[in-house]
C-alpha cells in the first residue's frame, strides 16, 4: 500500500510536520504528547473555514532553539550570552505571544501600537522584570514617549536608532540605546531589495563616534532567507563594524541578528537550526578572538522560524468547477474562505504553501486542482505557482460529506495582514492546548463585519 504518510510529507522533522499524521480513516491528525486532535472532526465542528493555532508547537521550537544556542555554546566555548526576542509583528495573538514569553522569550516591538500592549502586560505585572524589549520601527512622537514612560517606570527597552533623525530625537534618552545598520552584504530571499531603507551605514554610524549607552548593533537583512551561508556572510560584515564602534563605544556588547529563518513552505529543504546556530557561533567566537575582544552576546528575533508552523488554515471546499481544457489543472476548488483575505500573502508575493487534505487523505484518485477563494477577484486563488495540487474527488465522498484542505504553517504574518474584500468573515479561531480545545476567536457576524466599515 502507498506511504500516504511520505506522500503528504507528515511526520517530518525537516518540514516541521513531526506532530501531524493520518488515522486509519484517511483523516488528519495532530499530536500534542499523547492527546491526539482530529482536524476533519474540528473542522465540521467548528463549521471551518478554522484556523487551529497550536501554542505547544511555539513552545517545543522555542526551548529547542535555546538548547541549540547552550549546546554550542558549551561545545565551542562561547562565552557571550544569547537571548531569543520574539517579534510581534509576526503574530501579535494573545494567544501567540503570552505562551513564548512564559517559555523565556523576550519581545521585540516595530510600532506605538504594539509596545502599547506590552505597556497593559507590564502594568499589570504579567511580565516578569527581566523581561527586555527592543522597539524597532519609526520612532514617532507618541512611539517615544511610551518607550520613555516604561524605562522609567522600571521596564528593560531599547530603542533601535535606524537613522539620523531618530537619533536626534533619542540623543538625551538616558537607557540603553541599539543602532541598526543597513548591510552592504545582499541575501538570496523572495523579499530581496537592491536598496534598503531601514538602518544607517557602517560610515554613518562610525562617523556619530560616541553614542551615549550604546548597547547594540542591530541588522535584519531579510526575512525567509533561502542560503545558510548568506546568515553568516551578513554577521562577518556587521562585526567589522562591531569592532570598530566598540573604540569609542566600550559599552557596546551585544549584536541583534534580526530575523530571517526560513520555513520551508515550497516542500523543499532547507538549513537546519542546529547547523545555522553551529556555524554562526563559532563565526563568533573566531572573530572575537582574533580581535582580541570578549564574545558580545547574541539576540536573534527570529518570528517566521518559531511561529509560521504553530499554525494551520482549515477551509471547506464548497463546490468544483471545470477548468477549461490546455491547463495543468483540471479543476477549481472553491474554498469557504479565501486566500486574499486570510492568506494575503498568496496573493501579495505569491507565496507557495503546504497543503494537504483534510480527510480523504488515502484516497488513490485524485484530481490535478487549483483553489480559489469566495471573493468576487480572480486574483482570489492558489495555482501553486501554475503548477496543481493533488487533492481527493469530491465524487468519492459519502452523501452528506465535505471536502477540508488543510494550509499548514500559517502561524506568521498572515493574521495582521488579513483583510475583508467582499465583507467576508475572517475564520474561527481555535486553539488546541493540553489536549483541550478554546475558542480563541469566532467567526464574524454579518454585524461584527459590518462594524468595521462603521455601519
Ligand atoms: C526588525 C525585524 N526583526 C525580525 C523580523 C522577523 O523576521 P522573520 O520572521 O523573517 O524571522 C522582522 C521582519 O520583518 C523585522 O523587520
Amino acid at each position: 500500500m502507498k506511504n500516504f504518510k511520505k506522500f503528504w510529507k507528515l511526520g517530518r522533522k525537516d518540514f516541521n510536520t513531526e506532530h501531524f499524521d493520518i488515522n486509519d480513516d484517511g483523516e488528519l491528525i495532530i499530536r500534542e504528547g499523547n492527546y491526539q486532535y482530529n482536524v476533519y472532526d474540528l473542522a465540521r465542528k467548528f463549521n471551518a473555514s478554522i484556523e487551529i493555532f497550536l501554542p505547544f508547537i511555539l513552545e517545543e521550537r522555542l526551548r529547542h532553539l535555546q538548547e541549540v544556542f547552550s549546546d554550542n555554546s558549551k561545545k565551542l566555548g562561547y562565552k557571550g550570552k544569547f537571548t531569543y526576542h520574539f517579534p510581534m509583528k509576526v503574530n501579535q495573538n494573545k494567544e501567540c505571544v503570552l505562551p513564548l514569553v512564559a517559555e523565556g522569550s523576550h519581545l521585540e516591538v516595530s510600532s506605538a501600537n504594539e509596545l502599547w500592549l506590552v505597556k497593559k502586560l507590564w502594568e499589570g505585572e504579567s511580565f516578569h522584570s527581566k523581561i527586555r524589549v527592543i522597539c524597532n520601527g519609526p520612532k514617532t512622537p507618541p512611539y517615544i514617549r511610551l518607550i520613555e514612560q516604561l524605562r522609567n517606570n522600571g521596564l528593560a527597552i531599547v530603542p533601535i536608532v535606524e537613522d539620523l533623525h531618530e537619533m536626534e530625537l533619542l540623543k538625551d534618552y538616558k537607557g540603553d540605546l541599539g543602532v541598526r545598520i543597513n548591510l552592504q552584504s545582499k541575501v538570496k530571499a523572495h523579499w530581496d531589495k537592491k536598496v534598503d531603507r531601514f538602518g544607517l551605514n557602517a560610515d554613518e554610524i562610525l562617523e556619530l563616534g560616541k553614542i551615549r549607552n550604546l548597547k547594540i548593533l542591530h541588522y535584519h537583512i531579510s526575512s525567509q532567507v533561502e542560503k545558510e551561508s548568506d546568515m553568516v556572510i551578513v554577521l562577518r560584515e556587521a562585526f567589522d563594524t562591531y569592532v570598530k564602534l566598540r573604540r569609542k563605544n566600550p559599552s557596546i556588547d551585544t549584536i541583534d541578528i534580526g530575523g530571517g529563518f526560513a520555513i520551508p513552505y515550497e516542500e523543499k529543504k532547507l538549513y537546519s537550526i542546529e547547523s545555522v546556530v553551529k556555524k554562526l557561533l563559532s563565526s563568533l567566537c573566531e572573530m572575537s578572538d582574533l580581535a582580541g575582544i570578549p564574545h558580545p552576546n547574541l539576540i536573534a528575533e527570529w518570528g517566521r522560524y518559531i511561529a509560521a508552523p504553530a499554525q494551520m488554515t482549515v477551509f471547506k471546499v464548497v463546490t468544483a468547477k471545470p477548468i477549461p481544457q490546455g491547463i495543468t489543472a483540471k479543476q477549481w476548488y472553491v474554498i469557504d474562505g479565501s486566500f486574499m483575505n486570510d492568506l494575503l500573502d498568496t496573493w501579495a508575493i505569491h507565496q507557495k504553501w503546504h497543503i494537504v487534505p483534510a480527510n480523504q487523505m488515502k484516497a488513490a484518485k485524485k484530481h490535478r486542482v487549483w483553489l480559489v477563494g469566495l471573493t468576487c477577484d480572480s486574483d482570489d486563488k492558489y495555482t501553486a505557482s501554475d503548477g496543481y495540487l493533488l487533492m481527493p474527488r469530491l465524487e468519492d465522498l459519502s452523501p452528506g460529506d465535505d471536502q477540508f484542505v488543510a494550509v499548514l504553517d500559517t502561524g506568521a504574518y498572515e493574521d495582521a495582514l488579513a483583510a475583508h474584500h467582499c465583507l467576508l468573515s475572517s475564520p474561527t479561531k481555535i486553539v488546541l492546548q493540553n489536549g483541550l480545545v478554546t475558542v480563541a476567536r469566532r467567526r464574524e457576524t454579518p454585524d461584527d463585519v459590518g462594524k468595521l466599515f462603521g455601519w
